[in-house]
């Protein structure tokens, strides 16, 4: 098998985006629409991949860079088109990089759904030595190029839709502008392309013809799918497609046996991994990797990101959990939320208790620990089965450094009570409500630090107007 190179023409304004950044860096499902195209590239395994770079270069090769640039076993590289004089120019840029052995796949920097195993199949059908080009029949073909065939069915040209004649504009089967070639034969042809047509430009859709002159064979490979060869121009197209790409996605899911409750209202812009008998409801959002232990039952409306939550806890509606790059993690039959907030490195324990607006980050919460109300824990390690009372906080910050709280098993936290880090409570004590703690608390005790009550008795409060 011939090594694959490939192309991606990523030149093009996007006028009709009406936006300062580059079209190939809007986002699908949280991904630029050109590294969904990287993306499903390197699933050809190819030698390399060489974008090109016209509109925006700058930002757009530093997006993919940072995006494939190390991770990537192919080589990456960038070639510039300016000005930009059609797709025919744009693959001209590329070749000083493609190997003379190898087969080149042409590809659209705003096409993000294609499938790897169309583009497989693509290769295959180019073999080393055809011209392979992707197709299909449209009901309406109207802007694309045609795909004109003689009377023995086989291909003769590309003609575009600003070129076609009558009867050529009545043809249904369109180019998707996904191409597999063999370099060697690419060369040439495009060293003779020439811009005699009604855009005055360099088409890449010309050397079909010139295949057909030299006695290559050229190979349609047909497909039905419609969304795989879609491109993005406008908002509305890029919304259309975040639809049918979490449709997608929503289906795969539930043909593993997840359960949502609507598969439209539904995003994951990531990784989602799902055990047995998970349940989501509607309008949740999933980022980054996430992994659903089994029967994880997730309520409407939370934002769950870079998150692992084991089998049995029930995620309450409307909360927010981001784990960024330390994650979070959620123990064995947790509940957690409504109006919960898990922040990175928040790290609890089976059967852990969060309750509604209660933030935690950077803490290990021991199994059984309850904190149900209002409360906030930073950088706190948190015994088995303490009660941390609705309002208390931990005062880790000093303004310049960052303090730990550790609070022992069987700790109770009374309501509205200040810990100041750094601090530590005995094992089994207790704190009375109001308390503003500085000092650690032995084990076993009650601790208090608050103003003490005082009741004046047969208290007169002031009178209007007297003196
Ligand atoms: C192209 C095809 C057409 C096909 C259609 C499928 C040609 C001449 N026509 O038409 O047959 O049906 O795609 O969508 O190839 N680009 C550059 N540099 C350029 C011009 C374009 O990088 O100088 C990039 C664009 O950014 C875009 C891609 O190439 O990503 C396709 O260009 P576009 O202008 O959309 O091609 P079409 O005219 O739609
Ligand atoms: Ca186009």
């Amino acid at each position: 098998m011939a090594a694959v190179d490939v192309v991606i023409m990523a030149a093009g304004k996007g006028t009709r985006m009406k936006s300062k950044l580059p079209k190939v860096l809007h986002r699908l499902a949280d991904r630029a629409l050109l590294a969904h195209v990287v993306d499903t590239a390197s699933t050809l395994k190819p030698r390399r991949v060489v974008v090109i770079t016209g509109h925006g270069a700058t930002e757009v090769e530093a997006a993919i860079t940072r995006h494939s640039g190390a991770k990537a076993d192919f080589d990456l590289g960038f070639a510039r088109q300016e000005p930009q004089l059609g797709t025919g120019h744009a693959v001209q840029q590329a070749l000083p990089h493609l190997d003379d052995e190898a087969v080149v796949v042409v590809l659209s920097g705003d096409v993000p759904l294609t499938q790897g195993d169309t583009l497989q199949a693509l290769v295959d059908a180019c073999g080393g030595e055809n011209l392979a080009l992707l197709t299909l029949a449209l009901d309406n073909p109207s802007g694309y190029g045609r795909i004109v065939r003689g009377p023995d069915d086989a291909v003769l040209a590309i003609v575009e839709q600003k070129d076609a004649t009558e009867a050529q504009r009545r043809i249904q089967e369109i180019y998707s502008g996904i191409m597999a070639v063999p370099v060697a034969r690419l060369r040439p042809w495009l060293a003779r392309l020439d811009n005699q047509n009604a855009q005055a430009e360099y088409y890449l859709t010309d050397i079909v013809k010139m295949a057909v002159a030299d006695g290559v064979r050229v190979v349609a490979h047909k497909i039905s799918d419609e969304l795989q060869v879609a491109g993005v121009n406008s908002p509305v197209q890029l919304a259309e497609l975040e639809r049918a790409y979490q449709r997608r996605r929503a289906h795969a899911l539930m043909e593993q046996g997840v359960r949502l409750a609507d598969p439209a209202r539904f995003d994951v812009r990531g990784s989602l991994q799902c055990g047995q008998d998970v349940f989501i409801d509607v309008n949740c959002v999933f980022e980054g990797q996430v992994t659903l232990g089994e029967g994880v039952r997730i309520g409407a409306n939370c934002v769950i990101a870079n998150a692992s939550i084991a089998a049995g806890a029930v995620i309450h509606p409307f909360t927010h959990i981001d784990g960024e790059k330390a994650g979070v993690s959620v123990g064995q039959g947790a509940l957690i939320g409504p109006f919960a907030r898990l922040r990175p490195g928040a790290q609890l324990g089976d059967e852990v208790h969060i309750g509604n607006f209660v933030e935690v980050k950077n803490s290990t919460l021991a199994k059984g620990a309850k904190a149900n109300h209002l409360a906030y824990l930073g950088d706190a390690t948190v015994g088995e089965r303490v009660n941390y009372g609705a309002g208390s906080i931990t005062a880790n910050y000093d303004g310049a450094n960052k303090h730990r709280t550790v609070i022992g098993d069987d700790v109770h936290v009374g309501s509205n009570c200040v810990l100041i880090a750094p601090i530590k409570l005995g094992a089994g004590g207790t704190v009375g409500g109001g308390s503003t703690l500085t000092k650690d608390t032995p084990a076993g005790a009650l601790s208090v630090a608050r103003g003490r009550q005082v009741s004046i008795p047969d208290w007169q409060r002031p009178v209007k107007g007297a003196k």
